[in-house]
């Protein structure tokens, strides 16, 4: 029973070991003070602060799944394709590209996106375009 426990102890501590190894890999590459965020411009990273703060935003769009709306990344996949202007959508200036059948479940957004800055749309148009899936 005891070299159990002492076996069951050393995996244990292998286990923290490796874990930590791999967790001082991942982060190596992003050796800035602003860690991970600094590969976003300040731009998108603006974006992204309103994406998961104050516009809601993730509360219906996820990385890459679709849940009430579209994934963040087939949203930048087609309006990449399409050209679109996702600022221009955010106003209600635009027509929906993506899925016009739910456009209405969006459109209720607008009264927040309204109220928004050029420069805190263009952020958020920046943060789509330029996210990346985990
Ligand atoms: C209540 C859920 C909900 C919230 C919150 C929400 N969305 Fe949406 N969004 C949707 C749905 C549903 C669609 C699909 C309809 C459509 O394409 O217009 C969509 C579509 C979009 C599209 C694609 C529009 C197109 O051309 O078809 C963009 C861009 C977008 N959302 C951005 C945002 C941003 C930015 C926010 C935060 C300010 C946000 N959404 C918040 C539900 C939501």
């Amino acid at each position: 029973m005891k070299s159990l426990i002492t076996v069951l102890v050393v995996l244990v501590l292998l286990g923290c070991k490796s874990e930590e190894k791999k967790e001082s890999l991942y982060t190596a590459p992003a050796d800035t003070a602003e860690g991970t965020a600094a590969e976003l411009s300040p731009s998108a990273n603006l974006g992204k602060e309103i994406f998961d703060g104050k516009g809601n935003c993730f509360a219906c769009h996820k990385p890459d799944q679709k849940i009430i709306g579209p994934s963040i990344a087939e949203i930048a996949k087609i309006y990449k394709e399409k050209n679109g202007n996702i600022v221009e959508f955010l106003k209600g200036k635009g027509e929906p590209i993506v899925d016009p059948s739910q456009y209405e479940v969006m459109k209720t957004n607008f009264s927040i996106t309204k109220n928004l800055s050029d420069e805190e749309l263009k952020g958020l148009e920046d943060y789509i375009y330029n996210f990346q899936a985990p």
